[in-house]
């Protein structure tokens, strides 16, 4: 088993849940570049969790975004080995107001979205796409990682409250990757059970880390992201991909994990 963006969140997450794999972070292999030669006969199975994820700046840079997505997926396709690709809710365009499934037709509003949709066709025929929501985790930068950040700078955060999704746990969403690994190759929505906003699931970080810090929720357009985000992007598989724990349970779970000590 191959792990490529083995510094990222997801990645590390993976290299947890496939022990034995082998770690390639960027200095291993830069993804926009096709693989080193050695690496092809090296591996049975790729998990590519390899990225760009700045959605803003993808905006500002989408040739750099595509690059690394859909050239870095292409890269990891020409392997010759079965694959698993991660994509996104952020292929949807958010107009449902019911869990998006697997058949519905994708209409990303940002770079990153469209990044990731080519993506998924560069994954090839011998691939499963993992489409996810939200991912927090230990390691790296992410939503919960900067509401703690926050929380000890200031006893009040500004957080978007009309973007719903279901935020995965990467320990969950890794564990249940090898269940993916047992169903035909395709697309797979994997998302936490239950759904919130960000501004709810920040309410929830600070109620699991102990941590006094008030929420003010505000609009996406209050908030002025540079990329347009889905307002409503819950994932639900049609096709038997396995359901992840509730985001609160993983949310505990992230929390029990960055406490010190
Ligand atoms: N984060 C989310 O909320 C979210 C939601 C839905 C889907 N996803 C998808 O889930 C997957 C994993 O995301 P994540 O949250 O784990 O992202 P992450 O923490 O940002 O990790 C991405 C990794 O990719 C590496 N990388 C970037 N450019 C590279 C290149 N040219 N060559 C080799 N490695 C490169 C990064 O290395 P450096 O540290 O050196 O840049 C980083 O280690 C991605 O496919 C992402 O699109 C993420």
């Amino acid at each position: 088993m191959l792990v490529t963006g083995a510094g990222g969140q997801l990645g590390q997450a993976l290299l947890e849940a496939f022990p034995g794999a082998t770690g390639l972070t960027r200095a291993d292999w830069d993804v926009t570049h096709p693989a080193p030669s050695n690496l092809a006969t090296d591996c049975c199975k790729v998990l590519h969790a390899a990225a760009w994820t700045d959605v803003d700046g993808a905006e500002d840079d989408p040739q750099g975004a595509a690059a690394v997505n859909v050239g870095g997926t292409r890269h990891a396709a020409e392997l010759g080995v079965p694959l698993v690709a991660f994509s996104t809710d952020y292929v949807f365009d958010g107009t449902k107001r019911s869990p998006y499934v697997e058949s519905d037709s994708p209409n990303p509003l940002s770079a990153y979205g469209r990044s990731k949709l080519h993506a998924e066709a560069a994954a090839g025929e011998r691939a499963w796409v993992v489409r996810t929501s939200g991912l927090f985790g230990w390691t790296g930068r992410n939503f919960v990682a900067k509401m703690l950040e926050l929380a000890r700078e200031r006893d009040e955060v500004t957080v978007v409250d009309d973007q719903r999704t279901a935020p995965a746990y990467v320990g969950h969403l890794a564990s249940a990757i090898h269940d993916v690994l047992e169903l035909p190759f395709g697309v797979y929505h994997l998302a936490a059970d239950g759904d919130c906003t960000w501004a709810e699931f920040a309410e929830a970080v600070f109620a699991e880390a102990g941590v006094d810090c008030r929420v003010r929720r505000i609009t996406s357009a209050e908030f002025g992201a540079k990329a347009q985000r889905p307002a409503y992007s819950v994932l639900r598989s049609e096709r038997g991909g396995p359901t992840l724990p509730h985001w609160r349970d993983g949310l505990r779970e992230c929390v029990a994990r960055l406490a010190p000590g």
